[in-house]
């Protein structure tokens, strides 16, 4: 039996694996044996998880790549085919929140969030599709989030952009799927990275946020390295076109008041 979570002989591009999510990923997947790209916005962070990685005895490249610049984007990933003759694997999660209600929120702070999430993820996702579909494998993993399902104020444009990029992952699976590429997302709940530091600053937030879950507390990013590692590999060969929630239970209860005397 073929080693269902390994990714040895891979070649797998992480997008934000300057950070949170991202950078937990990137190692995650060089420690299932696979050779990680680090690509990030921030070369310096990028070039921090390549040497976490090759520190480790992984095998890690780092390059800048901004996901809102259609031509780089597809020309990193190219040039990362180019060099090992083949892409494995891409895990998109870099996205941006500015968390203000819909009737403060200005034309260029959403023109920005939209930027970066929707258009920055299509960018991915085609980039990728482009070297997959020919290629005949293949396996995209899009950051979405419980906000596609769930809001609360001042998360509007955020969840908005979340819910899209359930949609976009469903099309390219349905465009890509013939050929092999299986595209996916992974939703997860609150997760303590760089993101959701202002939530960190305010205990009452952060407290509220821990306890809306069932398992009562927040994720850390290595948690989020599982289910992203789950689809990448073989064990996911016939999931595609799916949404992956790893929330610790937040979409399941409804939260509002716990019955008396049970
Ligand atoms: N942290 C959470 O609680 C949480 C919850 C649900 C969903 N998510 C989703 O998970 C994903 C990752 O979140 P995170 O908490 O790790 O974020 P993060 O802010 O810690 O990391 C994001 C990374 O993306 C990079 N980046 C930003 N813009 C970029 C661009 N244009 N091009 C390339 N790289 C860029 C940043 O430099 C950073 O390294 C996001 O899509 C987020 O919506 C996070």
């Amino acid at each position: 039996m073929t080693d269902l979570f390994g990714l040895a002989g891979n070649v797998v591009a992480v997008i934000g694996a300057g950070s949170g999510i991202g950078a937990a990923c990137a190692v995650g997947a060089s420690r299932q044996g696979a050779h990680v790209a680090c690509l990030d916005l921030d070369e310096t962070a990028a070039s921090a998880t390549r040497t976490t990685i090759t520190g480790h005895g992984g095998q890690a490249e780092s390059a800048v790549v901004d996901i809102t610049d259609e031509a780089m984007s597809a020309r990193v990933l190219e040039a990362l085919r180019d060099r090992h003759g083949r892409l494995d694997g891409v895990v998109c999660t870099p996205s941006i929140n500015v968390r203000k209600t819909l009737l403060n929120y200005s034309e260029d702070e959403f023109d920005r969030v939209v930027r970066v999430n929707l258009k920055g993820s299509f960018n991915v996702v085609r980039a990728a599709g482009r070297i997959m579909v020919p290629q005949g494998f293949g396996s995209i993993v899009v950051l979405s989030s419980i906000r596609s399902q769930v809001v609360e104020p001042g998360q509007s444009i955020y969840a908005m952009t979340k819910a899209g990029i359930v949609q976009l992952v469903r099309g390219a699976a349905v465009e890509f799927g013939a050929a092999g590429v299986r595209v996916n997302a992974l939703a997860p709940g609150v997760v303590d990275t760089p993101l959701t530091a202002p939530i960190r600053a305010n205990s009452g937030w952060y407290d509220a946020y821990a306890n809306k879950n069932i398992l009562k507390r927040w994720a850390t990013a290595e948690e989020m390295v599982g289910p992203t590692i789950f689809l990448l590999t073989q064990a996911a060969s016939y999931v595609t076109g799916t949404v992956l929630v790893a929330d610790g239970g937040w979409l399941a209860a409804d939260g509002r008041f716990s019955p008396p005397g049970l």
